[in-house]
């Protein structure tokens, strides 16, 4: 049985943070990682990035809800102090208001998350008010949309130009008065990063968008050094888990091909 976490932190505590404490915020997907970041964070985002980082897909628009799913209940079960939000997957919210609070309702039910996060801004605005109006918790996401690769042609930063900035801010205006607690603000020039987080009174958490921004969000492998080829700006390293890993690999292959391990004390031995 799932327990309730009485301490785990609650929605109106991400939104109430806003000019009182910085949000930290990084992804997970598995038990282990979760267990190991919660005490650390504030808000634990099983993102869609899975789809890239954990089955070795390109992008993100081969992601089911089932995915979601599987990975939210491993992250939410493994967690007890940091708030639980799970992206809804490509396709699974686009469609209509109603197919968005079904599979929204889906999530929260299964995994036991606290919300969800989509993307999109004032052409979400409908769909993130009627999930917040029943029940539903909605963490927006602006700037840089992986979901949108396709019509942006590819992963770029926003620049500053004056009618993006005007985009970017309107997008964060419509999410926050449609009821979004919170809002992701991906890549884009850091004067957008500031004005966002200035024009509106929900937390926006920046990745790739400067310090300004409320809180920090960032894909934990990334964190760990899990690619040790990537060279993504907006990363910092703070481990080399990739090259450890490799390296354990290593030890292990020689020893096994030695004969040295398994040795006498990894043996089990009969009770006389
Ligand atoms: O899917 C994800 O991990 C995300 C973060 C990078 C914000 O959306």
């Amino acid at each position: 049985m799932t327990t309730l976490h009485q301490n785990r932190k609650n929605i109106p505590f991400i939104k109430e943070s806003k000019g009182k404490r910085k949000l930290v915020m990084l992804t997970a997907y598995t038990s282990s990682v979760a267990n190991n970041i919660d005490p650390y964070v504030d808000i634990i985002l099983v993102g869609d990035s899975l789809g890239m980082v954990i089955y070795g897909f390109n992008d993100t628009l081969s992601v089911s809800l089932d995915m979601m799913i599987a990975h939210g209940s491993a992250v939410a079960r493994s967690s007890k102090n940091a708030c639980v939000v799970v992206d809804m997957p490509f396709g699974s919210y686009q469609e209509s208001k109603s197919q968005a609070f079904r599979n929204a309702a889906h999530i929260l039910s299964a995994t036991k998350a606290s919300g969800v996060k989509l993307e999109g801004g004032e052409e979400m605005a409908e769909t993130v008010y009627f999930l917040h109006k029943r029940g539903i918790p909605v963490m927006g996401h602006i700037g840089l949309m992986p979901q949108k690769f396709n019509i942006s042609g590819g992963f770029k930063a926003l620049s500053p130009d004056q009618h993006i900035v005007d985009n970017v801010i309107s997008e964060a205006i419509a999410l926050e008065q449609s009821g979004a607690f919170a809002l992701v603000l991906e890549c884009v020039a850091e004067s957008i990063g500031k004005k966002v987080t200035e024009a509106v009174n929900i937390p926006v958490i920046g990745i790739g968008a400067s310090s300004d921004c409320d809180g920090q969000v960032l894909v934990v492998d990334d964190i760990l050094g899990m690619n040790p080829d990537s060279s993504l700006k907006f990363v910092k390293t703070y481990a080399n888990v990739g090259k450890d890993i490799q390296h354990a690999a290593k030890c292990y292959a020689e020893e096994v091909r030695s004969g040295m391990f398994p040795s006498k004390e990894n043996y089990f031995f009969a009770k006389k």
